[in-house]
Parts: structure tokens; C-alpha cells; sequence
């Protein structure tokens, strides 16, 4: 390659900005490298960019997930399909009345890919209202462990695939009271993550 000697430096893309909001972030699943799969786990904790590829290539494999597929109104239906020292993975089923509630996830990083209908991601502030951006099937996005987000089913028979590095564990369930103040509770991941006050889910519903 011939240099010009001349030449200023090459032009630099800003970064994107980071606004907390991963969801607008969401890249097409076939876009994403398919090299960390279920049977080529890379033997270590995931950063989220390793999750999103894991669970896009889930996403690519309904065989490994859609026997899995049920819907509740009054339960969010949900299965484990891994878990090991180092990552966990769940196909996880929605209605438009499914409500995880504001959570967070302790100190592990996630992906999400929608693999069918239509999910929800809502983004708390403060003194402003929530952000609530759609994903569609098709779509993946990560996220690290500094993430607060609740998700909601916005299409009957919505499908998504989550991973989580390290294991969920702990996580962090949130109430807004009535007068703004935050709260928080803290979850083992065998629980089911619900809104902790009506109030609130309507709010941000
Ligand atoms: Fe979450």
C-alpha cells in the first residue's frame, strides 16, 4: 500500500454516543459473528459482545429452544436451556400482560435477541419519564452489569433468548413509590422478576 506522506491522519468515527439505552443499539441478528456457541463456549466469563454473538447463534437454532415455547398472562413462562460456571441461557415466552418490573442484574452482563414478535425495553430516569424503545424479531442487544431495564411483551407470542455471564445470581428488583423515591430488593434468580407496585407499572406501562 502506497502512503502519502502528505496525508493528514485518517478520519476517526466518533464513538456512538452512550445514552443508556442498549435497545436502540440492536443489531440484525445475521450480522452478528457467529464464533461463541453453545458448543464453543470460550471456557471464561462472557463480556456482553461474547453474549450477544451466544445468543444469536441460539437464535439461529430453534431446535434448541422452540419445544421450550408456552404463554402465561399470569406467569412469565421461562426455561433454562444452560448453565455452567460461566453463563447461563433461558428462551423466555411474553404476552403483551407479561411485566418483568425495573431490575438489575447484580454484577453479570447480558444479550437479548427477540426471535419472535415484539419486546419492549424500558430505561428508567430520573426526573424524566421512562424511555421505552421496541425490539423487534430479528434484533439482539447486550448490555453490562451496570444495566437497570424492565422488559415487557409487546406482541401476543413474543419469543426472546437471554444469556447472562457470569450466572445470574443476585439481581436487583426496584419499586418507584408514589412520591418518586426508588427501592430496591434483592432476588435470587430463581425468582420471578414482577413489578413490586401497581403504581408504578402503569406509569410506565
Ligand atoms: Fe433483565
Amino acid at each position: 500500500m502506497t502512503v502519502d506522506p502528505t496525508a493528514g491522519p485518517e478520519p476517526v468515527a466518533p464513538p456512538p454516543a452512550d445514552d443508556g439505552v442498549p435497545a436502540r443499539e440492536a443489531t440484525a441478528v445475521e450480522h452478528v459473528t457467529e464464533n461463541v456457541t453453545l458448543d464453543a463456549l470460550p471456557g471464561h466469563d462472557l463480556d456482553q459482545h461474547e453474549l450477544r454473538r451466544l445468543v444469536a447463534a441460539v437464535a439461529r437454532r430453534p431446535e434448541l429452544w422452540q419445544r421450550h415455547v408456552a404463554f402465561s398472562d399470569d406467569e412469565r413462562h421461562y426455561v433454562s436451556l444452560h448453565r455452567d460456571a460461566h453463563v447461563d441461557l433461558w428462551v423466555l415466552c411474553w404476552t403483551p400482560l407479561n411485566d418483568t418490573g425495573w431490575h438489575d442484574h447484580d454484577i453479570s452482563s447480558g444479550a437479548v435477541a427477540v426471535v419472535r414478535g415484539t419486546l419492549v425495553e424500558h430505561n428508567l430516569a430520573v426526573g424524566k419519564p421512562s424511555v421505552a424503545t421496541a425490539v423487534d424479531a430479528g434484533k439482539v442487544f447486550g448490555f453490562g452489569p451496570e444495566h437497570i431495564h424492565r422488559l415487557t411483551g409487546k406482541e401476543p407470542g413474543s419469543v426472546s433468548i437471554h444469556a447472562y455471564s457470569p450466572p445470574l445470581w443476585r439481581m436487583g428488583q426496584y419499586a418507584v413509590t408514589g412520591n418518586g423515591v426508588l427501592k430496591r430488593v434483592s432476588l435470587s434468580y430463581a425468582d420471578e422478576l414482577r413489578p413490586l407496585d401497581d403504581a408504578e407499572a402503569s406509569a410506565a406501562g
